[in-house]
């Protein structure tokens, strides 16, 4: 069976509630298209604006982080419950900036992975290598032990409905978006490591998105490739832009 194309917006820490509600109703009609999985992963304050906005449209609704502990003693910190009480069916882990600016590793992603399938949310785990470590020619190695860690312990049956977005980090808001075949390659070096962790059928169902400067020129050519099954936007998601990327056909 084809997998369905998954295009999500990553607002990062941009949008106020009231501009987020705006920004809905900008979007609401560009981002119509049945053949894709459209979600906006937006800041958790305006999760529940965003769903009330979206209510008979096609956008789903995700966050951008989530805690892996279901309540207590975690100031500032929002758990699974909260997300799936407030609407929410996807949620970032892992994303470059949060491990970069806040400390977060590949073992905590894994715990986050972990709960956000026990709590029936869809993982967008993301993993990328730096421009050094492209350099070094150890972007695989780097991107396997990503995939690897994150993925500990959770089944072939979740790791179906889960998504991988490779992010070089090079390329996140440099405007430097990867080369296709760049991309490609690295996608399907996950492809091939989540079959070895699992099974052909595995590799075979789960998603893997292009994440970093992904604009309207740069989707079309990065979509058709066998083994990205769409996009993580970052920049252009806040922009009417976002409605020619999710209709990049
Ligand atoms: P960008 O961000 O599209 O602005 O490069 C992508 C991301 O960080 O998810």
């Amino acid at each position: 069976m084809a997998r369905k194309k998954i295009i999500a917006g990553n607002w990062k820490m941009n949008m106020t509630p009231s501009e987020a509600v705006k920004l809905v109703e900008t979007l609401k009609p560009l981002v119509v298209n049945d053949e894709v999985d459209v979600v906006f992963c937006v800041p958790a304050i305006d999760i529940i604006p965003v769903v009330e906005a979206a209510k008979g449209s096609n956008i789903q609704v995700g966050a951008e982080n989530m805690y892996f502990e279901e309540k207590g003693a975690y100031t500032g910190e929002i758990s699974p419950n909260m997300l799936v009480d407030a609407g929410a069916k996807y949620v970032v882990l892992g994303h470059s900036e949060r491990r970069e600016y806040f400390a977060e590793t590949s073992e905590s992603v894994n715990k986050k992975m972990l709960k956000a399938f026990e709590h029936g949310i869809t993982p967008i785990m993301c993993c990328g290598e730096s421009l050094t470590q492209r350099e070094q020619g150890i972007t695989m190695d780097w991107i396997r032990q990503q995939v690897k860690v994150g993925f500990l312990n959770v089944t072939a049956e979740q790791a179906k409905t889960a998504v991988i977005a490779y992010e070089p980090i090079w390329a996140i808001g440099t405007g430097k978006t990867a080369t296709t075949e760049q991309a490609q390659e690295v996608c399907a070096g996950i492809r091939a490591c989540i079959a070895e962790i699992y099974d052909d059928a595995t590799a075979a169902a789960i998603r893997i998105q292009y994440g970093g400067s992904v604009n309207a020129k740069t989707a079309p050519d990065l979509f058709a490739q066998a083994d990205i099954d769409g996009g993580l936007v970052g920049g252009a998601s806040l922009k009417e832009e976002f409605g020619k990327i999710v209709n990049y056909k």
